[in-house]
């Protein structure tokens, strides 16, 4: 019988069931301050297992998990970079993990003074200074900046704009947010450059304005060239620019947005400043406005005096976004990030993040279409040659069989303005030899596309999932939990 600690049993009220438990423990006094009505009579029915067991178990299941810690994760968009451990040993600290939100202000000087100086450093590498850090993802900046934005308006007494331009390579969440706040979106079109065509932005010039949503760099890895030239615009039409920050992992350190004419924007720490993304969260994304729109910023504000931290609401605060500080886990990962990297740190992450993007489009270039073929930023976009859409492959054939040789597929079909695109996003934490690896992968499904769809058309064959009727799973899904026998 295997005598690890984990396998004291002993028997449930249940027949046949039989739990774990700390010998000699009193279920009734084992947890100190729980009211006795609420304590157990008897022990919970976990199921019966080895230690061993118990690891093998969850070891298996850990390896099921396609990971930035077992390989390359080339998810354009997402900046699926490392995650440096000593981050999770900092976060795990027991002066963290104890404290909680509604202690008063004396006791979580420390807390306070890192929400502060993170603030203050985000701030000033964005060139906007007033920053809220409560928002709990990128998508969630977005919908708080255009609430600051509505603010602002309220304050003009301003009922006139209420429309929001927006370039047709932007991401799902820009439109989505703008709806959520009450705006109507009008689309400005790319140029053939994959840049926001300024001639088409000026036609939609007028006092409906309200403002831009810009994402820049763009979602296909462009850094937008006109864009002091789009913020004047928008500025002299009345209206405040807003720019999508998820891709300032390529600029940080670089360039300031405020400097540029942006008035606003959101930064996705769980991309930029490498926190865990979650599945779907928990994440962070903090936005920065200029002075001017400071007063409109969610509360409470973390504000210092004479060497003192304490909370206050701004003056024309829009009000909580979030329960307490937003997700201060993650803004203590980030706050590692940046003051273990420093400023000049974090202008080579992003020098490094262009030169790997670039460096992995050249390799690849000769064997799938580059659509934009010059110096891209952080990112690229690809796409099937004409050769091989003509003989039936599509981009999802390609993300299959990237998937049986062991890589996660790079973003597919986004951004919509390029047909079949597949988005490479490489980060600054990759080695050559990685990059090379995955080139000479990409390069061998270009030729195996090349000489026959079928093999292609049926991958991935050695997962525990094949191929899936993907639209018959979109029109049709079956929801239900299943168990495998
Ligand atoms: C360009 C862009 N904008 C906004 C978002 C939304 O960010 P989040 O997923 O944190 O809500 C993303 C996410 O991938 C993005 O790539």
């Amino acid at each position: 019988m295997n005598l690890t600690p984990v396998n004291l049993l002993f028997e449930d009220s249940r027949p046949g069931r039989r739990c774990m438990r700390t010998p000699g423990a009193d279920l009734k006094t084992a947890v100190k301050g729980l009211p006795m009505e609420e304590r157990r009579d008897a022990p919970p029915a976990w199921p019966e297992t080895g230690e061993l067991d118990l690891i093998r178990h969850f070891t298996r299941l850990s390896q099921k998990n396609y990971a930035i810690s077992t390989n390359f994760y080339p998810l354009g968009s997402c900046t699926m970079k490392y995650n440096p451990v000593i981050h999770e040993a900092i976060a795990a600290r027991p002066e963290w993990t104890g404290l909680h939100p509604l202690q008063d202000d004396a006791s979580v000087q420390g807390a306070l003074q890192l929400m502060y100086d993170l603030a203050q450093d985000l701030g000033t590498a964005t060139g906007l200074p007033g920053v809220t850090l409560h928002p709990a993802a990128g998508a969630h900046g977005e919908l708080t900046a255009l609430m600051v934005l509505r603010g602002w308006l309220d304050a003009q007494g301003d009922d006139q704009r209420r429309t929001i331009l927006i370039p047709d390579s932007a991401h799902g969440t820009n439109p989505a947010s703008c709806t959520l706040a009450g705006f109507k979106v009008i689309t400005v079109q790319s140029s053939a450059r994959g840049l926001c065509q300024v001639e088409d932005l000026k036609k939609h010039l007028g006092p409906h304005v309200a403002g831009l949503m810009i994402t820049n760099p763009n979602t296909i890895g462009l850094f937008e060239e006109d864009i002091a030239e789009i913020c004047a615009l928008i500025h002299a039409t009345g209206g405040k620019v807003y720019m999508d920050g998820a891709n300032f992992n390529a600029i940080m350190g670089v360039a300031r947005p405020g400097d540029f004419g942006v008035d606003m924007m959101h930064l996705n720490l769980h991309k930029t400043m490498s926190t865990p993304h979650g599945g779907g969260g928990p994440g962070s994304g903090p936005i920065c406005v200029t002075e001017e729109l400071r007063e409109f910023l969610p509360t409470p504000q973390v504000v210092e005096t004479d060497g003192v931290y304490s909370l206050m609401t701004p003056a024309a605060s829009i009000g909580r976004v979030r329960s307490f500080h937003g997700n201060f886990m993650v803004l203590l990962r980030a706050y590692s990030y940046v003051k273990r990297l420093g400023a000049e740190g974090i202008r080579r992450v992003a020098e490094n993040a262009v030169i790997n993007a670039n460096y992995l489009r050249v390799l690849v270039r000769d064997h799938w279409r580059v659509p934009y073929d010059r110096h891209c930023m952080h990112e690229f976009v690809a796409r099937p040659t004409k050769e091989m859409r003509d003989a039936g492959i599509h981009t999802l054939d390609v993300a299959k069989r990237l998937i049986e040789l062991g890589y996660h597929p790079p973003t597919v079909y986004f951004p919509l303005v390029v047909n079949e695109a597949i988005m490479v996003e490489p980060t600054e934490t990759e080695s050559k030899e990685t990059l090379d690896g995955f080139a000479a992968v990409m390069i061998q499904v270009a030729a195996e596309a090349l000489a026959g769809a079928a093999f292609l058309h049926e991958a991935p064959r050695n997962m525990p999932v094949s191929r899936v009727d993907e639209a018959a799973a979109v029109k049709n899904p079956q929801l239900a939990f299943r168990i495998r026998e």
